[in-house]
């Protein structure tokens, strides 16, 4: 009997913008401090787009390395999908834009909207494109240009927030031991308006006056979202290990959306998992939203810290709410 298609992360990639903004660069923006941005985030810099730069620009160097990495080319793909909420224009998706860049085939590219939570949500439908054996090679994207959606005068936001993207291509394998071994997606509405861009969309179209009360940028009750992002981060990863029969013990990495650390540090706490053991570097990049996933993983795999059979547990969550979890042998 033929062995179920599962899915394995052949090849990553990112590419973070060369402008860095750092904490001394936002106290001459707003009435911050260096002090309270690290000791309440963990953030020391950020990254920023030049002018000339879209999302679909960002997502293309990321893609490139990911396709490199994994010896592909993009005629090889067959799907593409994009984790973003801030695509180059609000129609057509950004995926498009990225299809055309690469010279990809006239595959299916779509976006995914669920914020910080994009990424593991298009990894998430990947797999199981490839093991309902439609596809058999997806380019999964996370890329954001939250510079352009942020108001430079709201302290509580941007300090936060960065530029960047990051790719992961799965490919079908039937190798038991490797691969995409659970994925958890999860969406609660209950603190909608807690993460939200007011206008711009079809309840509140852009309007001078919208634009002059900065309705088009990000607005955030950023102590909302941090209890939920605790408890719900905790439980997604507890879900996605034991949908694969596993335990906190059994994980050699986490990869997590780079939020807030004090966030990584609690959720390190109530899995047991010491916070050794979870890449970090919201230092550098800031909060890249569904971009900040596949960074880390790129970064880690290039520095060499991940081995063949790694166990990797990934989760985020962010805007809708929505949250998610994906655990990963390598
Ligand atoms: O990725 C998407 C999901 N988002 C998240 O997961 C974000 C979750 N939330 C957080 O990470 C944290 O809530 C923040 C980092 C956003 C804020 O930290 P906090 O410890 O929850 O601070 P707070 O909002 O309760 O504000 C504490 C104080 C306030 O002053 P008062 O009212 O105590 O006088 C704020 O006005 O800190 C003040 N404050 C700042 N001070 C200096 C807020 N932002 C700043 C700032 N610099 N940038």
């Amino acid at each position: 009997m033929a062995m179920e298609a599962r899915s394995r992360i052949v090849g990553t990639g990112a590419y973070t913008p060369a402008q860095v903004l750092s904490n001394t660069d936002l106290e001459r923006l707003v009435d911050t401090s260096d002090a309270w941005i690290t000791e309440r985030t963990g953030i020391k810099e950020r990254r920023i787009a030049a002018p000339e730069q879209a999302a679909s620009d960002l997502a293309l160097h990321a893609a490139q390395r990911a396709l490199e990495r994994a010896g592909l080319s993009a005629t090889d793909l067959d799907m593409i999908i994009v984790g973003t909420i801030s695509a180059d224009m609000p129609l057509p998706a950004c995926a498009a834009f990225l299809q055309k860049k690469l010279g990809a085939g006239p595959i299916p590219a779509f976006d995914v909207a669920a914020a910080c939570a994009g990424f593991l949500y298009a990894l998430s439908i990947g797999d199981h494109f490839i093991r309902g054996g439609t596809c058999r090679r997806v380019l999964v994207v996370g890329v954001e240009l939250l510079s352009r959606v942020l108001n430079y005068e709201d302290r509580a936001t941007c300090v936060l927030f960065g530029d960047g993207a990051g790719a992961a291509i799965l490919e079908a394998t039937d190798d038991p031991r490797r691969g995409v071994l659970s994925t958890k997606l999860y969406t609660d509405a209950t603190l909608a308006e807690s993460l939200c861009i007011p206008a711009g969309g079809s309840r509140e179209p852009l309007s001078a006056a919208g634009i002059a009360q900065h309705r088009d940028k990000v607005h955030m009750n950023g102590s909302d979202i941090f209890k939920v992002a605790v408890k719900n981060l905790s439980q997604a990863s507890r879900s996605a290990l034991d949908a694969a029969g596993m335990t906190a013990s059994e994980v050699t990495w986490v990869v997590p959306h780079q939020a807030n650390l004090r966030i990584l540090d609690q959720v390190a706490h109530r899995l047991d998992i010491p916070l050794s053991r979870f890449v970090i570097n919201i230092e550098r990049y800031g909060n890249t939203s569904s971009a900040s996933i596949p960074i880390a993983l790129d970064e880690a795999w290039r520095e060499g810290r991940f081995k063949t059979g790694d166990t990797v547990l990934m989760c985020a969550l962010g805007a809708g709410i929505s949250w998610a979890s994906a655990l990963v042998r390598l």
